[in-house]
């Protein structure tokens, strides 16, 4: 299907949303597995196979759900046994990413254990993922290029699976301005760079609101769950009086439905009552939280009669507010209140309490209309910090967790970079004639085809990985890697693209896990070595100038001291067979992880 087709559907899509008022400039809705279009809410998910020009996956795996029913978009899903991205040609701003999970079973493919990371090309959005029952992940992306691109990474011998996308523009105004911080002056700068993460969108006192009920499709839940003591409350709906006052809050910034419904101080009139009304939020520390409180006065009968305060973690962020005076003295206005929590968050749970102010005028009374909560990106840009422990090894390692476990893991992970590194350069090299000469088995054997030519150390011997890697590492820490290149490769291998090489195997043993990139981190930081290389290759393959030349160390260097290192050469063709018992501690798929890169060569 042309792009231009494509184009159309987005503009059919687009006139559907006319009836909203705000019209998306993009807006992608695919129902991911599916051979039909599901129109849910007003809204067009098109076909998988309209969709499928947009994503470069290594196979197709369309599933299906028993249930036989076609009318939703969560019986059909789309599996992603290797590394698998989305391309959506966007204009620059920021963008919904809605992704809908639905787990079933499909053939062999349990997708309710599936474990899998998704990430953009700026941020990490999902890592160590399981979908355990239906689930819908929201994100607020920035996007500074003119696409944005979706990579769903399996973990280990897992797959990765996704029901339905949605890439859809927000209005720009949306997010914008300079929040303040919670407990500390100042204000919080760069948020329009900040990727977010919906984690509560909340209505206070009315009911769920659905995207057919909202002008940006959101879905906003109802407070009650989230109140501490429910009989300190009561509610109240008023949702005609709400007025949008031109300069403040619109209806893009939450629905009549929100601003026209709050939960309200249960003071029953009496002049002495003195308590707070309490929301408790459960949210993953490390992370900061961006919050937006949505206030309209649909409870006073005059201006400046309501004052309260606002706290959140019990730290006081607005004394004495008078919505009345914020909004030039009109009642019933629409206002939104921007915060960004101080620093990354030691506890699981934000805690928000609306209480009286000690201006009140009649009697003591607090309101709170709506509340959205989003995880902000860290500043390793990821809206997620899984381990990336791989899915096979709970039972075996839980025993040595910590040292063992993250020895191997990284040493494994530098092991699959350097790995990488020889099976790609040296299938562009000529094949050594004896193979005990070469300098580090890390070399491949025989002529190369992208499903079997490929030849590694044997990747059950895990103490000779760590070996092998620290031996590297030591020479990427003397600023000579190209120490460990396989002499048959001299001449051919770029500074720069080894140095990026280096460097991705160094993080990869970083001590702790935190420090270590993701496996999609991996890839990308590989992919983006192989274009260092690529642009020389591509342009003049005999030229070695600027490649690394010969060194005049041998073998035997390497086979100093007491670290004597055996590692077995694997036949060819042998990995692949191989490639489901490897290592438990580590149970990555090496194939999986080179899969794309063998592609990224064909291209
Ligand atoms: C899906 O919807 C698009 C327009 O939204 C339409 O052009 C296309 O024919 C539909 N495809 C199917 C299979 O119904
Ligand atoms: C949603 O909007 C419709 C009118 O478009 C209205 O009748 C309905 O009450 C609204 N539902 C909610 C939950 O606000
Ligand atoms: C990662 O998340 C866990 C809980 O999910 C948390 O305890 C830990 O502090 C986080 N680490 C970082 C560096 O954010
Ligand atoms: C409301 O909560 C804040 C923060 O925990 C506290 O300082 C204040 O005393 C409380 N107000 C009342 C009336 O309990
Ligand atoms: C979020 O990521 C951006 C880079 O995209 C970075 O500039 C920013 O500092 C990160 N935010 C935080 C809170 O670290």
């Amino acid at each position: 299907m042309g792009v231009e087709k494509f184009g159309f559907l987005i503009w059919v899509s687009c006139l559907i949303c006319l009836c909203h008022g705000y019209v998306p400039v993009n807006n992608y809705l695919i129902n991911c597995g599916s051979s039909t279009n599901v129109t849910v809410t007003g809204r067009v998910f098109i076909s998988d196979k309209l969709a499928s020009n947009l994503l470069t996956s290594p196979n197709e795996i369309l599933a299906a759900s028993n249930r036989n029913s076609n009318s939703d978009i969560y019986q059909t899903a789309r599996i992603f046994t290797g590394v698998s991205k989305y391309r959506f040609s966007v204009t620059r701003g920021r963008h919904w990413v809605r992704l809908h999970f639905n787990p079933f079973q499909y053939q062999n493919f349990q997708m309710g254990s599936a474990k899998f990371s998704v990430s953009s090309q700026t941020h990490v959005l999902l890592s160590d993922f399981t979908g355990k029952s239906r689930v819908m992940k929201e994100y607020s992306l920035s996007v500074a290029a003119d696409h944005l691109e979706l990579t769903f990474t399996p973990l280990g011998d897992s797959f990765a699976f996704v029901n339905a996308l949605e890439v859809v523009s927000v209005p720009d105004t949306l997010i914008s301005g300079d929040p303040s911080f919670v407990g500390s002056p100042g204000k919080f700068q760069g948020m329009s760079w900040q990727a977010l993460e919906t984690v509560y969108r909340v209505n206070m006192g009315g009911p769920r609101v659905t995207p057919s009920n909202d002008t940006l499709s959101r879905i906003w839940e109802p407070d009650s769950e989230f109140i501490v003591e429910k009989n300190l409350v009561k509610i109240v709906s008023k949702i005609a009086s709400v007025n949008y006052v031109p300069g403040f809050a619109t209806e893009e910034t939450a629905p009549r439905t929100v601003y026209g419904t709050c939960t309200e101080m249960n003071s029953a009139d009496n002049p002495s009552s003195k308590f707070n009304v309490t929301w408790d939020f459960d949210v993953d520390p490390g992370f900061q939280y961006f919050l937006r409180f949505h206030f309209c006065d649909i409870v006073s009968k005059a201006l400046n009669q309501l004052y309260f305060n606002l706290y959140v973690d019990s730290m006081l962020v607005v004394e004495h507010l008078d919505l009345s005076s914020y909004l030039s003295n009109t009642l019933s206005g629409a206002y939104s209140m921007d915060f960004v929590t101080g620093s990354a968050k030691q506890t699981k749970r934000i805690r928000v309490s609306i209480g009286p102010s000690s201006l009140h005028t009649d009697y003591p009374n607090a309101i709170l209309n709506g509340l959205e909560i989003m995880k902000m990106n860290n500043s390793k840009s990821q809206l997620s910090n899984g381990t990336f422990l791989p899915s096979g090894s709970s039972s075996t390692t839980k025993k040595n967790v910590g040292m063992i476990v993250g020895v191997t893991v990284g040493s494994f992970l530098a092991l699959v970079v350097l790995g990488g590194f020889f099976l790609l350069y040296k299938k562009r090299g000529r094949d050594p004639d004896d193979h005990s000469k070469t300098w580090i088995p890390l070399s491949s054997n025989g002529t190369t085809s992208s499903s079997n030519g490929t030849t590694i150390a044997n990747p059950t011997l895990t103490r000779e990985m760590v070996n092998l890697a620290e031996w590297a590492m030591k020479w990427q820490k003397k600023g000579h890697l190209e120490h460990i290149i396989d002499p048959s490769l001299r001449g051919k291998i770029r500074p720069d693209s080894l140095r990026k090489f280096g460097e991705t195997g160094e993080k990869c043993l970083a001590d702790y896990g935190v420090d270590r990139p993701s496996m999609g981190d991996v890839l990308w930081n590989l992919e983006y070595a192989l274009q260092l290389q690529e642009a020389v290759i591509d342009g003049d393959p005999e030229d070695s100038t600027n490649m690394i030349g010969e060194l005049p160390l041998r073998f035997n260097d390497y086979n100093h001291g007491d670290t004597s290192v055996n590692v077995s050469v694997a036949k060819e063709g042998q990995f692949d067979e191989e490639e489901s018992s490897v290592d438990d501690s580590s149970g990555v798929s090496m194939s999986k992880v080179f899969s794309q890169l063998v592609k990224s060569e064909g291209r």
